[in-house]
């Protein structure tokens, strides 16, 4: 075991004089790529193609290519992605889907906005993703697709999920879901690991025809200009997040390795301490989008770090089957208490590729200094 060494810092110092460590800092990565970013961001003003041109063609294919399949759809959010993943699986009114508490509420509004009815299960604690053994509990005739969600860069037991899906018999076009995930939905938001200089999202999928469809869906449902059978909407990409997330897409290794290296790093300065580390889990290699810690004292923490310069983030403060807006469909609390527990104890620490290991050193040594005074 390595030894750590501890420093002091002095909590009653001004923030002013401490070295201040944002959640995030993505003016830092933007240095390492700002002549690329305007170089193509001036080639399409030149161009005028704004709008379902080149840039967003070559986004998509780099990155179906990246992700190893046959098609992408870029989009304008993961929540469009997400909606048109139900209406190309032809899901509404009447069906239900299945999914975690534990996740951004955008999860359960493409759902809703698809007519669909939300179906919540627990998480289970060392992944903190879906756990597969509560699912069989909530399957009904009704249920039609299940959800996972890559928490914190942690991928779900995808193995154990496909295989309850499959046992239940799903079929879509004749083929069996479970087989594989049938749709995968991504969101770009600028602060996700491959994140854009505003909106985006997309959905990638071996199977043409929802390809196919959601291209339609995504460009007002017109197979033929102007002419329009179904509903469709406005969840096109525009070409400027298509050429910044190119650009992005060629260091995303680079990054998410970054990102791992820190997070080991973490786990080195946090050993045996009171805090609940993320776990390492050996078939799976985690993204890193978070690095989050568990803490019974997580508002009190937060706050003092803070105090010490310390920005953190919760994700998320409410799980969404308590949320005011899904009242109606009647959970309560202690239906999912791992994923209740997680929201009250999460802290994410900053964890990006620009953080310097001295920074690191600063959060790490303040969560030592205030586990001692307490
Ligand atoms: C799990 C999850 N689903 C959906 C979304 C929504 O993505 P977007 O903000 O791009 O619509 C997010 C974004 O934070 C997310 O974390």
């Amino acid at each position: 075991m390595k030894s750590v060494n501890v420093i002091r810092p002095n909590l009653n110092l001004k923030q002013t004089d401490m070295q201040r460590v944002p959640y995030l800092d993505l003016p830092a990565q933007y240095n390492g790529i700002r002549t690329e970013v305007l170089r193509a961001l001036e080639e399409i003003c030149e161009s005028a193609r704004f709008a379902q041109g080149p840039a967003t063609a070559n986004f998509e294919a780099q990155f179906a290519e990246y992700c190893g399949v046959d098609h992408c759809v870029s989009l304008n959010s993961g929540t469009s992605a997400l909606h048109l993943a139900l209406r190309c699986l032809d899901i509404g009114p009447g069906d239900e889907v299945i999914t975690v508490g534990m996740t951004f509420i955008a999860t359960a509004w493409a759902m809703s906005y698809a007519g669909a009815t939300p179906v919540f299960v627990d998480i289970e604690p060392v992944r903190r993703t879906m756990c597969p053994a509560k699912i069989e509990d909530v399957i009904t005739p009704r249920t039609k697709a299940i959800i996972p969600v890559h928490l914190y860069g942690m991928p779900a037991d995808m193995d154990a999920i496909n295989a309850i899906a499959a046992r239940h018999g799903a079929r879509y076009r004749g083929t069996r879901v479970g087989q594989f995930s049938r749709i995968a939905c991504f969101s770009f938001y600028p602060s996700k690991n491959l994140g854009a200089y505003g909106e985006g999202g997309a959905l990638i999928t071996n199977d043409a025809s929802i390809a196919q469809r959601a291209r339609w869906l995504r460009d007002h449902a017109q197979r033929d200009r102007y002419l329009h059978d179904e509903i469709g909407y406005n969840y096109r990409m525009d070409s400027f997040q298509a050429a910044v997330l190119a650009i992005k897409l060629k260091r995303l290794d680079e990054w998410n390795a970054a990102r791992a290296d820190r997070a080991a790093y973490y786990n080195e300065l946090l050993a045996n301490s009171t805090y609940k580390l993320p776990a390492h889990v050996s078939d799976s290699e985690c993204v890193w989008h978070c690095y989050v810690i568990e803490t019974a004292e997580r508002d009190r923490v937060r706050s003092e770090l803070l105090d010490g310069g310390i920005e953190t983030a919760i994700h998320y403060p409410v799980p969404v089957h308590l949320q005011k807006v899904y009242a109606h469909l009647g959970y309560k609390p202690g239906d999912l208490p791992v994923t209740e527990a997680l929201c009250q104890q999460c802290l994410s620490l900053p964890l990006y590729p620009e953080l310097s290991k001295d920074r690191m050193f600063t959060v790490a040594s303040t969560l030592r200094e205030l586990e001692r005074r307490h």
